[in-house]
């Protein structure tokens, strides 16, 4: 989507962000659910039925089902491929690294969140980016204060990641703004320098999601229109939450425990 200078970002009531968190929960569920499932020989269209159920008894809607027609409930992104995998007929092997991405809608307020799952065994690299990925995200959450500015944020995924290793961060997807629309001003790039962009606000509800691989930044989409793969092949990890800015600090609303940083 395109972003302009003059977009606002939403600001949430305490009430909006309590029905936030509603939607942040059935996805931590909705993920929960799916990471234990995730084995060898299950198929990504069998983890997506299950996310979609999570999301449908807890009586909420898949945000990503029908978004610019997109066909499932998650996105399940496969070793080199970074982001926007869709669920199919494919096996998961021993060694696999899978990032799946999961968005419900509760009362017209939307959660979005991913993480990555390794498959059985996987080498000690593939986990090291895993949990490096994590840990910018991380990073980048503790920056979510009232009275930081927005490139705080990327900054700090930036710094994690560049002191754990040689990794690239991806430049052509950021995270996002969230609310009473999945995408929403302003875009959030996880590298940059401090102190740019608009001063963090309480009420600013933000998708913070590094996607880190293990060579070139550089990525490609697949003739399918969704499926983005590292241009070098390089295996990739993906992690995300939807974090509320309060005036006690950061809340990770797509936790499944009560984490206020
Ligand atoms: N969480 C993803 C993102 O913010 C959304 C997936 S796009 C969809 O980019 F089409 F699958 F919904
Ligand atoms: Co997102």
């Amino acid at each position: 989507m395109v972003f302009r200078k003059k977009d606002n970002i939403q600001l949430k009531t305490p009430e909006q962000i309590a029905l936030m968190r509603k939607a942040g929960l059935v996805v931590a569920h909705a993920l929960q659910a799916v990471e234990n499932a995730v084995a060898v020989g299950v198929t990504t269209k069998e983890l997506d039925a299950i996310a979609h159920a999570v999301i449908r008894d807890a009586g909420a809607t898949p945000s990503f089902l029908g978004y610019h027609g997109y066909p499932a409930a998650i996105c399940s992104s496969i070793n080199e491929e970074v982001v926007h995998g869709i669920p199919s007929d494919r096996q998961l092997l021993e060694g696999d690294i899978i990032s799946i991405d999961c968005g419900a809608i509760v009362n017209g307020w939307h959660g979005d969140a991913a993480l990555s799952v390794m498959v059985g065994n996987a080498s000690a690299d593939v986990l090291k980016l895993s949990k490096v990925t994590e840990a910018s995200l991380w990073a980048g959450l503790g920056q979510a204060r009232a009275g930081n500015r927005l490139s705080d944020i990327g900054h700090a995924v930036e710094q994690c990641v560049r002191a754990r290793g040689d990794y690239g961060i991806l430049e052509d997807y950021v995270g996002h703004g969230i609310g009473t629309s999945m995408h929403m001003a302003p875009p959030i790039p996880n590298y940059g320098d401090p102190g740019r962009g608009p001063v963090l606000k309480v009420g600013m509800v933000l998708a913070i999601e590094p996607m880190v691989t293990m060579g070139s930044p550089e990525v490609q989409v697949l003739i399918d229109g969704w499926t983005v793969v590292t241009a070098d092949r390089s295996w990739a990890s993906h992690w995300e939450h939807t974090v509320a800015i309060t005036e006690d600090g950061p809340w990770v609303l797509t936790a499944l425990d009560e984490v206020r940083l």
